[in-house]
């Protein structure tokens, strides 16, 4: 038998406890042992639960209890989850969570500690809620070097972009929604503006790369200045916007940003809607990998720490091995010198002029028109490959035009 805690009871960690219940059977077969909660430490009380008696508020229980070997972190934010969680792997327990804010900030220590008290530090559920992307790269891919990643790795503004798109619902209303199904973060804004979306890829890139990434440097757009009207626009592309995560390697150097794109319907990220998340990566024997499933949401994401907590039980007395230091040096592209096409709008009362001003200061452009009658004051259009310091040069002159009232809407469009 191994006793295991749960710290947070909260959306994933009732999905953790109820997988435990409903599939305890099967857990204990394919874990060779019988997976048994001992404690549920979680700030506020439960009275009508049936779990109530396993209820604690002090963390001091589990870290001195022997019997306990698992601890569950599934309450989220870094403070107190860092100071458990370190405490629980000094204390030689290990530790699985799906605190992606703790595993981007402290993962590189964490990992340090697990490695050397011979015990695991695992995270599975920490990208992509449900779907399986740490434990492949660490395993399946192993062979590959990596060199690149593509995702849609956020299923609440996935989910709001759906609901723009599909259903014309406003931006706050979407939102309300995804708040209601348990899919957004504490604080929505590190979904809308991108920030868990960072996270989730520096934590991919510091895997697949092997050091640390800082999420901090990462450069991080949201979908909080997404119209409707930009929606409508890329519809007359053919294609959709997406919020994506990117990192690819380019020598020892990495490009990693979290922006809205433009992708062609035929892309295969397109097609993935609402909750889910999909994961490109490209590995240099496999070629293209995608993985694609439920992003967020209580049993799937349970699904995956309940995999790491019978992954633990099968291989209690060793470390599985991750390779997540501390970069020498920085390897972080400057966003200014990577390239891009880029959708642009611009209000003007004088469309002739912004054009021929537009082709000569940025090239041959694609300009693009919609039936919507809020956008007639204005010319849209997409750029030609371009660096985006470059970009940021050519519209900071556009604006400077006397003829020009605002230049806004600038989304990256993905060619390829
Ligand atoms: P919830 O807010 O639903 O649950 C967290 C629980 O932990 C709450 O019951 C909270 O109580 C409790 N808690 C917070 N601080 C403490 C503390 N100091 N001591 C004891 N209990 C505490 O969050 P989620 O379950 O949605 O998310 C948990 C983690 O999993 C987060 O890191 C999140 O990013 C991640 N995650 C979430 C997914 C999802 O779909 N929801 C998917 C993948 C990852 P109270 O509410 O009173 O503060
Ligand atoms: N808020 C996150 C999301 C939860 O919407 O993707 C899963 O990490």
């Amino acid at each position: 038998m191994v006793k295991i805690a749960v710290l947070g009871f909260g959306t994933v960690g009732s999905g953790v406890v109820e997988v435990i219940r409903t599939n305890s059977e099967s857990i204990s077969r394919k874990a060779g042992k019988k997976i048994d909660i001992k404690y549920i430490l979680d700030i506020r009380d439960f009275p009508d639960s049936p779990e109530r008696h396993l209820l604690t508020k002090n963390i001091d229980d589990i870290l001195n209890d022997d019997e306990v070997s698992i601890v569950v972190e599934v309450m989220g934010g870094l403070d107190p989850a860092y100071t458990f969680t370190k405490r629980a792997l000094l204390a030689g327990k290990h530790v699985v969570t799906s605190n992606k804010e703790l595993v981007a900030t402290h993962g590189a220590e964490l990992l340090g500690i697990a490695k050397e008290k011979n015990i695991n530090y695992l995270f599975e559920a920490s990208v992509g809620g449900g779907i399986p992307i740490i434990r492949p790269l660490n395993q399946c891919l192993a062979a590959n070097e990596i060199t690149e990643i593509e995702g849609i790795l956020n299923g609440t503004t996935n989910y709001i972009l759906t609901q723009m798109i599909k259903k014309g619902k406003t931006f706050q209303n979407a939102l309300q929604d995804a708040q209601e199904k348990g899919y957004a973060e504490r604080n929505p804004a590190a979904d809308v503006e991108g920030h868990d979306a960072c996270r989730k890829i520096a934590i991919l890139s510091s895997l697949t790369f092997g050091c640390h990434i800082d999420s901090n440097k990462i450069h991080t757009e949201g979908i909080t200045k997404i119209s409707l009207e930009d929606v409508e626009y890329a519809e007359a592309m053919s294609s959709v916007i997406k919020l994506l995560g990117f990192s690819k390697k380019i020598g020892d150097k990495i490009i990693a940003r979290v922006s809205p794109m433009i992708i062609s319907k035929e892309h295969p990220l397109a097609g993935v809607e609402d909750v889910f998340n999909a994961i490109l990566v490209k590995g240099n024997a496999i070629g293209d990998v995608m993985f694609y499933g439920r992003g967020a949401g209580k049993l799937p994401t349970a699904s995956a720490v309940v995999a790491d907590i019978i992954d633990i039980v099968k291989n209690i007395d060793r470390n599985s091995r991750m390779i997540w230091s501390t970069c020498e040096e920085e390897v972080l592209i400057d966003i200014g010198e990577t390239t891009s096409s880029y959708f642009v709008r611009v209000k003007t009362d004088n469309k002739p002029a912004v054009m021929e001003l537009i082709t000569k200061v940025l090239g041959d452009c694609n300009f693009i028109s919609i039936q919507n009658p809020k956008t007639q004051d204005e010319v849209a259009f997409v750029t030609p490959e371009k660096k985006e310091k470059e970009l940021q040069t050519a519209l900071n002159d556009i604006n400077n035009h006397s003829f020009v009232n605002t230049v806004y809407s600038v989304i990256r469009v993905k060619n390829e």
